[in-house]
């Protein structure tokens, strides 16, 4: 088997596996605050990086937790000549696979996963999208129940906690990171924005 492991190969990858243009930017949106974070605890870029677009590989083919995501993804990256610590990450950021987080790259992915979909989430019932967004209207968002329900409030701030950054400053940090890539993250089109938001919070990854 190939072992490409560029950032073009691996988005290629992601393209062959997920259909879904909000699971592909959803892994988009971890892989932009991946980067930013390996930038700020002086990690390797290229490889959160790739961590972050690669996380959730299978979970379009393979959504069932209980013997599908995120094991094909991890098979499939070993035998495709993915560093160890990569797929140890990927395995790490579902805590059903009891893989404790170890490394600064794990416990970012998972700070970030589930945030980054409710951060797009916000983004896409606002006008502005990403832009002039606030940590305080996030948590205006994350106190309604019903809005992107299917993230876990508490595993947010575990995220974070885990992490070692304080909770606001980790929402500020991640919109920027997002903000950053806005073009990519946002879809042009502004119609059907509330039903999108309610998809992603359904297909953020668990
Ligand atoms: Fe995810
Ligand atoms: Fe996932």
């Amino acid at each position: 088997m190939a072992t490409d492991t560029s950032r073009e190969a691996a988005w290629s990858l992601v393209c062959e596996w997920t259909e879904s243009d909000s699971l592909r930017r959803h892994m988009l949106a971890v892989e932009a605050a991946m980067r930013a974070y390996a930038l700020r605890f002086g990690g390797d870029v290229e490889l959160w990086g790739l961590a972050g677009l690669l996380h959730d590989l299978d979970y379009e083919r393979y959504p069932d937790l209980a013997d599908g995501h995120p094991r094909y993804a991890m098979r499939e990256l070993s035998e495709r000549g993915y560093p160890e610590e990569l797929v140890r990450a990927v395995a790490s950021h579902a805590d059903y696979l009891e893989v404790p987080r170890e490394s600064a790259m794990e416990t970012t992915l998972y700070a970030v996963d589930e945030l980054s979909g409710f951060i797009l989430a916000c983004a896409y019932v606002r006008p502005e999208g990403l832009h002039g967004m606030t940590a305080k209207s996030v948590k205006k968002k994350l106190k309604q129940p019903s809005f992107a329900a299917a993230v876990g409030r508490e595993e947010l701030r575990d995220g974070a906690a885990e992490l070692g950054v304080d909770f606001d400053e980790h929402l500020e940090f991640v919109i920027a990171a997002l903000a950053a890539r806005s073009d990519e993250l946002i879809p042009k089109s502004p119609s059907n924005a509330e039903s999108r938001a309610t998809e992603d919070g359904r297909t953020s990854s668990p």
